[in-house]
């Protein structure tokens, strides 16, 4: 089975966190976020995927070329100009000639891709979107259904006194080719507007597949940071990572007298000096030096990292080739090195 992955128009980035790395190649826990996602579709099955694309992405090219793995058929869909979330599909959906999947590509779930097919086929829907549960929908589209689960009302971004329900488009969509027919070509149109609202209007079969499961929209540093401790916590899974409680890869150094309580995953070539403090959830990505005594607790660091003897880094998000002073003390901020400006930011 097909899915289409949105995964961005011109210049989408993780700011301020990133500004050389685009959001689907991210680290979650040492691995691009997108492939965590594809990973997660190809155990379902749906192993044939494009992801559609608004800019450059050399980076997802080199890493992924065109397999994600044994059986993973993978293809590009490049727009010239930003399409929107329909608009994009329509550019990427020539090839569909049956029932197919659209993911937003910056939301991570732990939706039950072949129960919520099974809903769809039993339902003779034409689309199904799947819904998350959130304490405060007010930043989401709401979405309102009926007992069978049809969608009777959409609500973009209501307001608190207009909050009817905490159901929220969770930007996970099973489709029927025909609804193709309903997105005009090369224009920008998106499935919240101009598509599922028209549909209702006509009468179509629209449903929502509500299943409390895990879900996070990593559009922010700070969802981002969550979405890597729970990983690591077990609180949703990934064919990428076994819940353990420590990680340590290859080829790295812990000195005897260094402290590590999980959870934890160290990559592969990192240095852990003497008395250095690791106090999980942490993710440490390869080649970094943790000095002499520094500590370093529920944070996520990248690749090629130097930290300093006696520094503290606690609650952040250090992005790949910072070098952490000695004594610095870093406490819920995000560090970029490629943002020669601004490279400590403000809180996550
Ligand atoms: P807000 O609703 O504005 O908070 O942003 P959002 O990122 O949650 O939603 P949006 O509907 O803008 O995007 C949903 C997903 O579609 C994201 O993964 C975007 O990267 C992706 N996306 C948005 N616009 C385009 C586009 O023009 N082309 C492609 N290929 N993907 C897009």
């Amino acid at each position: 089975m097909k899915a289409i992955i949105l995964v961005g128009g011109e210049g989408t980035r993780l700011r301020p966190l990133t500004y050389s790395v685009v959001k689907p190649m991210v680290p979650v826990v040492n691995r691009p976020f997108i492939e965590h996602v594809i990973l997660k579709l190809a155990a379902h099955g749906i192993n044939d995927i494009v992801l559609a694309m608004g800019y450059k992405p050399d980076s997802i090219f080199a890493y992924f070329k065109d397999g994600a793995g044994a059986g993973i058929k993978l293809s590009y869909s490049l727009e010239e100009k930003p399409l929107g979330t329909a608009g994009a599909v329509k550019n990427a959906g020539g090839h569909v000639e049956d029932t197919f999947f659209v993911l937003n590509g910056d939301t991570f779930s732990d939706i039950d891709y072949t129960e919520m097919l099974a809903f769809h086929r039993r339902n003779r829907a034409l689309a199904t979107i799947a819904l998350s549960y959130v304490d405060d929908p007010t930043r989401f589209g709401v979405v309102e259904t009926d007992k069978s689960g049809r969608v009777k009302a959409f609500i973009e971004k209501p307001t608190r006194d207009r909050v009817t329900s905490n159901w929220i488009n969770a930007g996970v969509y099973i489709l029927q080719p025909s609804v193709l027919g309903c997105i005009p070509d090369n224009q920008f149109f998106m499935f919240e507007k101009g598509v599922f609202p028209p549909l209702l209007e006509r009468g179509e079969r629209v449903f929502g597949y509500a299943v409390k499961s895990y879900w996070i929209d990593m559009g922010r540093p700070s969802q981002y940071h969550q979405l890597n401790c729970d990983v690591l916590r077990g609180l949703c899974s990934s064919p990428l990572y076994s819940v353990k409680d420590i990680t340590i890869e290859q080829r790295c150094s812990v000195h005897p007298s260094a402290r590590i309580t999980g959870p934890a995953i160290i990559n592969n070539g990192c240095n852990i000096a003497e008395d250095a403090v690791i106090i999980g959830p942490a993710v440490i990505g390869s080649n970094c030096i943790i000095g002499k005594g520094a500590v370093i607790e529920n944070s996520v660091l990248w690749d090629d990292i130097i930290v300093g003897a006696g520094a503290s880094i606690t609650g952040s998000i250090i992005a790949s080739g910072a070098k952490i002073e000695e004594n610095a003390r870093l406490e819920d901020l995000t560090v970029n090195q490629d943002a020669p400006s601004d490279p400590i930011t403000k809180k996550i």
